[in-house]
């Protein structure tokens, strides 16, 4: 079965909003896929996504509530097929740990932008457009899986 890892800085707001998206957009193409998720950092370990993801994901049909973040390892390389970070600090991190199959997930649908860090956004608003740009990333990354990513 193909594998992929979403990683973000914290794994409680962005990414397991891919998680989800993705999840939800393999099961509904009958797609096997394993989907999972990690933060660079260590700070929210253990910890469910912030209150702002899980309510978009819940507007949006999701249940994200009893996701938990953990750190991404170096053994996650070898364990997923295709590593696709947020940010391009995300991808620098991440190729900084020696990881080779790194994607970035602006790249599939925003011209490489960054998906920005609604974590230190006011209000609720930038959680909104994060999930249209994830949703909308996810919707062509779920066709060049299909059809080969490189
Ligand atoms: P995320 O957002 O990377 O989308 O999960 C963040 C969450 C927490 C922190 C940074 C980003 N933080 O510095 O604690």
């Amino acid at each position: 079965m193909r594998s992929i890892l979403f990683v973000c800085l914290g794994n409680i707001c962005r990414s397991p909003l891919a998680e989800a998206i993705l999840r939800s957009q393999a099961e509904a193409k009958g797609m096997a896929l394993r989907i999972d998720s990690a933060g660079t950092g260590s700070w929210h370990i253990g910890e469910p996504p912030c209150d702002h993801s899980v309510r978009v994901a819940k507007a949006h049909g999701l249940d994200i509530a009893a996701y938990r973040a953990r750190q991404v390892c170096p053994g996650d390389a070898d364990a997923f097929d295709v590593i696709v970070a947020l940010d391009a600090k995300n991808v620098a991190d991440l190729k900084r740990m020696g990881m080779a199959n790194v994607y970035k997930l602006g790249d599939f649908g925003y011209g490489g932008e960054d998906v920005p860090d609604p974590y230190f956004f006011p209000g609720f608003e930038g959680f909104e457009k994060v999930f249209t740009m994830i949703e909308t990333c996810c919707t062509t990354l779920m066709t060049r899986l299909a059809t080969g990513l490189e």
